[in-house]
């Protein structure tokens, strides 16, 4: 009776396997989101929910904004897909050169992917691959850091510094190593923006290079603020730091700026607010503002060049997704950066900055806030785990906010991670943290 069946599907929650999520837990009093205007999610039942996260560091431009929804719609009735091997669309092209025009130096090639995840293993490939063009193929070994992300490929978690994304998941990649991690709360706690403190951990890099020796690494990936694991900005100089060792020994540099690209932290790009050039720069999320799957990677010249040799008729780089650069996403990341551009929205993050920052340090004091972290617009609030497990006191914060104070936050850890669109007012600001004040006191 299949006609029965599909009476009652729009009820069932069991058959869609959840993402990153307590299945078991949502099924039972699930959080169903159902529209989104601007700063706000709807419910079902019509409850605004006030987004501070950014749905998930990807709506920067606020969301269903009308230029953005327009140009989706278009392109959807002007060209549904077109093939991304061996024939291309305008507008892939023209957002490859918006996007090159955006970043710094000599970054200026762009190979689209559909999610971070994606862009990351496209960035290891490339590097991989650029060492074998280069004639130097035994640069093969891969440096992470602990507590970074890297989203979920197998590349992606070998370079992760994540112990629940990589301990079920067997060997990874082998040759990968790690730095240290960036946070010592003896020495950041309550820092607004990047701390003083930690340039020295990118030394550590040096030790890394004695132990395997410089001519069988092929890159270094790192976030240049590390988020998922809770917001660890970088510590004052660190970031050009690294940027000397692997200068010294030849070594690629990749910034992960899947989180940090198009304005979170006040600049296109984090590259430019630290003033480190990465040798390549991944991307997604806020390309287009959350709406249509997308991200990337941006290599430098040098890079892209190395593998345009041999015969002009064949592929240069066994590489790519079928939805690479996919037409809707292409479309909607245009419409994107030309409100970023229009409403000044990376400045406008940059201007608020000091203002958030002094927002969020006032939750200090707070029952259980034991570290705050503000850079750009981006905060995180560290609470003490209750006796009963690591996570539990964050989930209830997460599940009361959204229930109780009409609140979406992103909780990891015990951490309580903040991200809103770009478009938040002062007003907002107040708002937000309000909120959060109040969920931190609910679950005290
Ligand atoms: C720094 C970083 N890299 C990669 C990813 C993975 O992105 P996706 O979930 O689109 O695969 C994320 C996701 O949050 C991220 O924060």
């Amino acid at each position: 009776m299949p006609a029965l069946r599909d009476l009652h599907a729009p009820n069932d929650l069991e058959a869609f396997w959840m993402p990153f999520t307590a299945n078991r837990a949502f099924k039972a009093n699930p959080r169903m989101i159902s529209g989104a205007k601007d700063m706000h999610y709807v419910t079902p039942e019509g409850r605004k929910i006030l987004d501070g996260v950014a749905g998930l560091w990807c709506c920067n431009a606020g969301h269903n904004r009308e230029p953005i929804v327009e140009a989706i719609r278009a392109q959807a009735g002007e060209l549904d897909y077109s093939p991304a091997f061996q024939f291309g669309h305008p507008k892939a092209f023209a957002l490859a050169s918006r996007i090159a025009a955006m970043a710094p130096g000599d970054l200026d090639h762009v190979f689209f992917a559909n999610s971070g995840s994606e862009a990351v293993d496209t960035a290891l490939k490339i590097a991989l691959a650029y060492w074998q063009a280069k004639g130097e193929g035994r640069r093969t070994r891969l440096i992470g850091r602990e507590r970074g992300y890297h989203g979920v490929g197998f590349g992606g978690i070998s370079v992760g510094g994540i112990v629940s994304n990589r301990k079920m998941f067997g060997t990874m990649l082998a040759g990968v190593d790690h730095l240290p991690h960036t946070y010592d709360r003896s020495q950041q706690a309550f820092t607004k923006g990047e701390p003083e403190w930690g340039a020295h951990l990118a030394d550590e890099l040096e030790r890394i290079v004695t132990l395997h020796d410089a001519s069988t690494i092929a890159a270094v990936i790192v976030e240049p603020m590390a988020g998922s694991t809770g917001v660890l900005p970088p510590p004052k100089g660190y970031l050009k730091r690294l940027r000397g060792i692997c200068d010294k020994y030849g070594i690629l540099l990749i910034f992960d700026e899947v989180i940090s690209g198009f304005g979170r932290l006040g600049t296109a790009f984090a590259a430019e607010r630290y003033d480190v050039l990465p040798d390549m720069i991944t991307f997604a999320k806020a390309v287009n503002s959350g709406t249509v799957p997308m991200g990337g990677v941006i290599a430098r010249k040098g890079i892209h060049d190395a593998f345009m040799s041999g015969p002009e008729h064949v592929i240069e780089l066994f590489h790519g997704y079928t939805y690479s650069g996919h037409p809707l996403a292409a479309a909607a990341g245009l419409a994107t950066l030309d409100l970023y551009r229009e409403e000044k929205l990376f400045e406008r993050c940059a201007a608020m900055e000091p203002r958030w920052a002094d927002a969020v340090m006032t939750l200090k004091g707070l029952p259980n806030v034991l570290d705050i972290r503000t850079v750009g617009l981006v905060a995180a609030i560290d609470l003490a785990s209750l006796p009963d497990g690591v996570g539990r006191r964050a989930f209830d914060a997460m599940d009361r906010a959204f229930r109780d104070f009409d609140l979406m936050i992103r909780v990891t850890g015990d951490t309580i991670a903040l991200t809103p669109p770009l478009i938040i007012s002062e007003n907002g600001i107040d708002e937000l943290i309000d909120k959060v004040g109040r969920v931190i006191r609910a679950v005290a």
